[in-house]
C-alpha cells in the first residue's frame, strides 16, 4: 500500500507545491487545512483518489486528532506566516503557530508516525554578522519567530526513542505556486516591475538567504525517504544564495530580460523597515543528505514575468496575495 503524508496547511504556498511533488513520487497526500486564502490551489484534487481534503483547523483538537489516525508521516507547514502577518493578527499566530503546533506534535508522537517535519523559518536568526549554522544564538525580531522558537523547543522537548522530528527551518522563498504570495522579496519585485515598470528597495545592504519553492519542496522530499534517523534541526537553502537585497533585486531584472521582458531599472532609496539582516550556513544539509539547489532567482522571475504576462493571475494586487493584509471575509476574484 502507498504511504500516505499528511501535509498541514497543504493548500499553502509551498504546500500546495509540495503535495504535487508527493503524488509525482507516489506518495497519497492527506491535505488539513483551514483555507484561509481560498482552495483554489487544490481544487484539482477534488476528484483524484490519492488525494484526501480536510477542511479543518490546527486549533481544534478533534481535527487534528482525525487528520493524523493512519498517516504514515505528517508535514506541518500552516501557520500564520510572516512578520507583518503575525503582527497584524496576533492571538491566531499565538494559537497557531504555537499552542496549536504543540497538539499536533503530540498527537503525531501518540500515534506512532513515521516522520514528523516542521516548518520552521531562518527568521529566527533575525540579526547576526556571522554566518549561523543551526547552533548559532537565536535572535528574533517578530512574534513570528518568537513562536517559531517556541515550537521548535517544544517539538524537540517530546523527541524520544520512536519521535523522532525534524525541524526545517528555510530561507525566505521564491517562485511561483498555485497558491501565489506577492508578499515576498522575489515576488515582490517581479510583480512591482510588471505593474509599476520599476523595481523599488529600500536600503539594499541587509543579507538574506533565499531558496526556491521547488528546491524547498526536494528538501521535504529527501527528509521524508532518507532523513535522519535521529531528530534534528536542519537550516534549508544553499550557501550561494544568501544575498543582499539590493543584489536580488538585479538578479529579478536579469530573470525579467531573459523572459522577453524590458529593462528593469532598480531604484534604491532610503532605509529598509524589515529588521533582519544576516547570513546563514547550510553545510549541515548539504553533507549529511546531499541536499543542492538547481533553481535560481532569475529563473523564478523569469517565470512568474510569464505567468503575469499570460494573465494567469489577472490582479496581483488583491489581498488574497499577501498574508499581511488579507481579510478572510474577501472572496478571491481574480
Ligand atoms: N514562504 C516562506 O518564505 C517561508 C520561509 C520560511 C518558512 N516558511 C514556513 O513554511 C510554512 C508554509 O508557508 P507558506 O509560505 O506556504 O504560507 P501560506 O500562508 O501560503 O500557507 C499557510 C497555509 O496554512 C493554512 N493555515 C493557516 N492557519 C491554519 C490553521 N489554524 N488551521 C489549518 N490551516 C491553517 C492556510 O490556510 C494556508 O493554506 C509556514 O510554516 C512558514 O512559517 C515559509
Amino acid at each position: 500500500m502507498k504511504e500516505k503524508v499528511l501535509v498541514i496547511g497543504g493548500a499553502g504556498y509551498l504546500g500546495s507545491v509540495l503535495t504535487g511533488r508527493l503524488l509525482e513520487e507516489g506518495y497519497n497526500v492527506r491535505i488539513l487545512d483551514s483555507f484561509i486564502y481560498g482552495r483554489r490551489s487544490v481544487e484539482k484534487y477534488v476528484n483524484d483518489n490519492r488525494v484526501e481534503i480536510i477542511e479543518g483547523d490546527i486549533r481544534n483538537i478533534e481535527t487534528v486528532h482525525l487528520a493524523i489516525r493512519d498517516s504514515s508521516s505528517v508535514v506541518l507547514l500552516a501557520a500564520v506566516v510572516g512578520d507583518p502577518a503575525s503582527k497584524a493578527r496576533p492571538e491566531q499566530t499565538v494559537e497557531t503557530n504555537f499552542l496549536a503546533a504543540q497538539v499536533v506534535a503530540s498527537s503525531a508522537k501518540l500515534a506512532g508516525v513515521k516522520r514528523f517535519l516542521y516548518a520552521s523559518t531562518c527568521s529566527v536568526y533575525g540579526v547576526g554578522s556571522e554566518i549561523l549554522d543551526e547552533e548559532a544564538p537565536l535572535n528574533p525580531v517578530s512574534l513570528y519567530a518568537k513562536t517559531k522558537i517556541s515550537s521548535e523547543e517544544s517539538i524537540m522537548g517530546i523527541a524520544d526513542r520512536n519521535f523522532k522530528p525534524v525541524i526545517m527551518r528555510m530561507s525566505t522563498l521564491y517562485g511561483w505556486s498555485p497558491r501565489m504570495r506577492f508578499d515576498l522579496v522575489v515576488n515582490t519585485m517581479t510583480m512591482t516591475a510588471f505593474t509599476e515598470g520599476k523595481i523599488n528597495v529600500f536600503g539594499g545592504n541587509q543579507w538574506r538567504p533565499l531558496l526556491s519553492l521547488t528546491d524547498a519542496a526536494e528538501a521535504y522530499l529527501k527528509v521524508l525517504q532518507s532523513g535522519p534517523k535521529r531528530e534534528c534541526i536542519y537550516n534549508v537553502g544553499s550557501e550561494e544564495q544568501n544575498f543582499i537585497i539590493a543584489d536580488v533585486a538585479a538578479q529579478v531584472a536579469e530573470g525579467i530580460k531573459a523572459a522577453g521582458g524590458k529593462d528593469i531599472p532598480v531604484n534604491i532609496e532610503g532605509e529598509s523597515v524589515d529588521a533582519r539582516d544576516y547570513r546563514v550556513s547550510f553545510k549541515k544539509i548539504q553533507v549529511e543528505l546531499g541536499f543542492k539547489v538547481k533553481e535560481t532567482i532569475a529563473d523564478a522571475a523569469a517565470e512568474i514575468w510569464r505567468k503575469l504576462e499570460s494573465k494567469e493571475i489577472k490582479d496581483p494586487k488583491q489581498k488574497v496575495y499577501y498574508n499581511h493584509y488579507f481579510d478572510p471575509s474577501e472572496e478571491l476574484i481574480g
